[in-house]
């Protein structure tokens, strides 16, 4: 008995995360018959236009970004619930024309004062928008369900998020608050519980007596775009290691949760980040490197450093790359090393999780034939969705000679298959009111924690950054970090 009838209230509805990611999942929603007829949409703006310019305009967007074809009915049955507003976000005015037009839509579409807002803008806007949103009693939920959904960054250090909780508290109960990491919505996340924990051969071997080190990267080969004005606050580090990186760590290394209830999860993910090692200024130094991108070459095409960029400092030190080695201190991990790597302008766009399991004795073929290769477990995130595994086999032939195969299982390589878009997932649980793939306040708290004190050492010591050449796997010191371990870094991709 799901009452998914709502209007959803997308603040800063111009934008582009609206054009190329909400506007065509809604789209999407709606082409699989998900979405339910009492809905509608208010896209909130600062520039002039009309209902119909818009429309005209997230058309456009719908055709180059959503993963299904256009179907004119199917949109025109969509769009005709879109509705265009301008106002300014800190205009009172302003919320009391878009209150009572969410009245007036209300009746139209029966909709029960049922509300999504959306929070699709910069992070400067936050509290502006939710404290009138307050002020104008637009947030009271005592006759419908209203509900806040807040985009990254949130915040940009622990105080800073500390703040912007307390005033999004003032106006929503934690329930009601829906803080987006768009990763949770990838399906191979959704999918790591499912590996771990209904897999009998995976289930017991996932621990330090198996595993050997687990190494998390994301890698990107675009720049950082027309971003650079909101990236030179945020570098690699908050950017990515704070909500994805650390969201993929807590999937991976969290303990069976006692059911799947939305909080009995989070409960699991919050206990591995807070059991993080405590990074001292010394283990920064030593176990944390980052990189800036510098010119170089990506699929043969000659790109600029990341000081050369659009709104970049010529002398920034912002961070396109980090690479990290942490522990998980509880009974399961402890002496598991974890290393996380992300990074900007690298050889491949590619996100996985590489379980590397323990050696064998060195008897029988290794005493024969040497050093063999590593047993691999690999989640593949994306571009390709799937399960990889390397393990030993002989080759076919007279002479013993050992060689490492692999089982490579692919969800989205055959034909016509076509993963649900990230965005569409986390829509529809907002709509029906699901926050189990949504970030519980005391994960945002712990995982600033352990930003922080890298943050504060980069911040207090005047080194150089290390540079890479753009289409390379980052500075050397990454190789070095694990080099130092006898490891190296796997790139399954
Ligand atoms: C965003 C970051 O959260 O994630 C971007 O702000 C990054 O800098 C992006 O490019 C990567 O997401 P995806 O889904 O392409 O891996």
């Amino acid at each position: 008995n799901l009452n998914l009838s709502c209007v959803m209230v997308i603040f800063g509805g111009t934008g582009d995360l609206t054009h190329r990611k909400l506007i065509p999942a809604l789209y999407n929603l709606k082409y699989e018959g998900i979405l339910p007829d009492n809905f509608a949409v208010i896209s909130v703006g600062r520039r002039e236009k009309t209902t119909e310019t818009y429309r005209n305009e997230i058309y456009e967007s719908v055709k180059s970004f959503s993963r299904f074809k256009m179907d004119d009915e199917k949109w025109k049955e969509l769009s005709e619930r879109i509705y265009y507003h301008r106002q300014d976000f800190s205009d009172d005015d302003g919320y009391i024309r878009l209150n009572d037009f969410l009245n007036e839509l209300d009746k139209k579409y029966n909709t029960n004062g049922n509300r999504v807002y959306y929070l699709a803008v910069a992070p400067e806007s936050f509290e502006t928008i939710v404290g009138k949103l307050h002020k104008h009693c637009m947030a009271d939920n005592s006759n419908s369900w209203r509900r806040v959904v807040i985009e990254k960054p949130f915040g940009r250090d622990l105080k800073s998020a500390q703040f912007l909780n307390q005033k999004i508290n003032e106006a929503f109960a934690e329930k009601d608050i829906y803080r987006i990491d768009h990763y949770l919505g990838k399906e191979m996340l959704q999918n790591i519980m499912v590996i771990r924990f209904a897999n009998a051969f995976f289930e017991p071997i996932w621990n330090n007596r198996f595993i050997d080190n687990i190494q998390i990267s994301s890698s990107e080969m675009v720049g950082v775009e027309n971003r650079g004005g909101y990236y030179e606050k945020a570098g690699a580090l908050r950017d990515m290691v704070q909500n994805h990186m650390l969201q993929l760590l807590t999937l991976t290394a969290m303990e069976p949760p006692v059911n799947l209830e939305t909080e009995s999860i989070r409960d699991e993910k919050v206990k591995v980040l807070r059991s993080l090692q405590v990074l001292t200024p010394e283990l920064v130094k030593k176990n944390v490197v980052r990189g800036q991108y510098g010119p170089g070459k990506i699929e043969g095409r000659g790109v600029p450093g990341y000081r050369e960029e659009e709104r970049v400092s010529p002398d920034s030190k912002t961070e396109t790359f980090i690479a990290l080695k942490t522990y998980v201190e509880n009974f399961r991990w402890s002496g598991v090393p974890f290393y996380i790597r992300t990074g900007k302008r690298m050889p491949a766009k590619s996100t996985e999780i590489v379980i590397q399991f323990k050696p064998l004795p060195e008897i029988l073929y290794f005493k024969e034939y040497g050093i063999m290769e590593p047993n691999l477990l690999v989640i593949k995130v994306q571009p390709q969705e799937g399960i990889f595994l390397q393990f030993n086999a002989k080759r076919p032939g007279t002479s013993n000679i050992i060689v490492p195969v692999q089982m490579d299982f692919c969800q989205n390589c055959h034909a016509g298959s076509n993963s649900p878009e990230a965005y569409e997932r986390l829509l529809y649980d907002v709509m029906r009111g699901d926050s189990t793939l949504f970030t519980r306040w005391d994960e945002v708290e712990h995982s600033w924690r352990f930003v922080d004190n890298i943050a504060q050492v980069w911040n207090d010591e005047n080194t150089e950054i290390s540079k890479y050449e753009s289409g390379k796997w980052g500075p050397k010191e990454a190789d070095e970090l694990l080099a130092r371990d006898n490891r190296k870094w796997w790139n399954i991709g």
